[in-house]
């Protein structure tokens, strides 16, 4: 068996049908939405990566740390012979918990990317020979069929990107998770943690303005992949902080009255002036809340781990 297999789990057409659905969908009705996953073509990843390096970022940081000082502790309380990871992208952070899993028989890495798979794959390959690498190029929120390789199991969800999701999506999407695993298998979940206001808004609001890059590109990929004629510069980023549902919501608020094009859909697209297309939502979330959500799908939280400045959280759980 080649130590490197790729398997396609998307049909061919699915991504640009699944982005006219969203498109159609979230531009026509109150108020307008486009989901966040649609940022991550080849300048948003890169727009994305960069974020991750901004002084206001702190998530990746925090995250990275945790991982340095609980890999071990990781692989003692799961003994993981299958790593499955969800939206591995370059699946950096992640080789700190490989390379911990002593025991380890198979990695899969899950992502809609599969040049972001390949890359990973092969690099992973050569560090590591004997490790077999099964990559999925799949979505991770809808329903995936994991290769038949040994137990335990050990899901990696990292970077906070559940967040992403609304907590009904967020439900959903944990009892999919559930539905992959055995009893003992376990579960790694990043999540970013409530903190100051003025903390989150800079996060998602930098200086730079790499962020408000990020925003804008959304618009970029609509006028490539649908022939629409947004104007970006006619759009200005905006980062909220909602406490009431405690997340993070980006926007792009049009500057002035202005109609969009979407030819591909047929659609014509008013703007009012400082009218927001919204655009990601970012949940932060507190222990008791993450314990919660787990335990409603199945999964026992075992461990929760913190940062040195209590900013971001892993948590382990165990499907019962
Ligand atoms: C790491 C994908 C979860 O919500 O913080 C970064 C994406 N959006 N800046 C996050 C993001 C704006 C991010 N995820």
């Amino acid at each position: 068996m080649s130590p490197f297999l790729l398997t396609r789990q998307l049909p061919e057409d699915a991504t640009e049908a699944a982005l006219r659905a969203d498109v159609l969908h979230g531009l026509t009705k109150s108020p307008k939405t486009l989901p966040p996953k649609w940022f991550y073509d080849a300048v948003g990843s890169e727009l994305f990566e960069r974020i991750t390096e901004l002084p206001e970022y702190y998530p990746t940081r925090a995250e990275r740390e945790i991982l340095v000082d609980r890999a071990a502790e990781i692989a003692a309380a799961t003994h993981a012979r299958t790593l499955v990871e969800l939206g591995s992208g370059s699946s950096e952070k992640t080789r700190y918990v490989i390379d911990a899993l002593t025991d380890l028989h198979t990695y899969v890495p899950v992502d809609v990317s599969e040049s972001a798979l390949t890359q990973a794959g092969h690099a992973l390959i050569e560090e590591r020979p004997g490790l077999h690498v099964h990559a999925l190029i799949a979505d991770f929120t809808g329903r995936l069929t994991l290769p038949d390789t040994p137990g335990p199991r050990l899901v990696a969800f990292l970077g906070g990107t559940i967040g992403n999701l609304l907590p009904a999506e967020r439900a959903d999407f944990l009892a999919g998770v559930r539905a992959l695993m055995a009893p003992g298998d376990a579960l790694l979940l990043g999540t970013d943690l409530v903190k100051d206001e003025g903390v989150l808004v800079r996060a998602y609001d930098d200086a730079a303005g790499v962020t408000a890059a990020f925003n804008k590109n959304v618009l970029a990929v609509v006028n490539r992949e649908l022939g629409a004629d947004f104007d970006p510069g006619a759009f200005d980023h905006v980062a909220l902080w909602d406490a009431r549902n405690e997340w993070i919501e980006m926007r792009l608020r049009s500057r002035v009255a202005q109609t969009v094009k979407v030819p591909a859909l047929d659609l014509a697209v008013d703007f009012a002036a400082g009218e927001e297309l919204h655009t990601e939502i970012s949940a932060k979330f507190r222990k008791e809340g993450v314990h919660a959500e787990l335990s409603a799908a199945g999964l026992e939280q075992s461990h929760w781990w913190t940062d040195r400045e209590g900013r971001f959280a892993l948590s382990l759980s165990v499907a019962r």
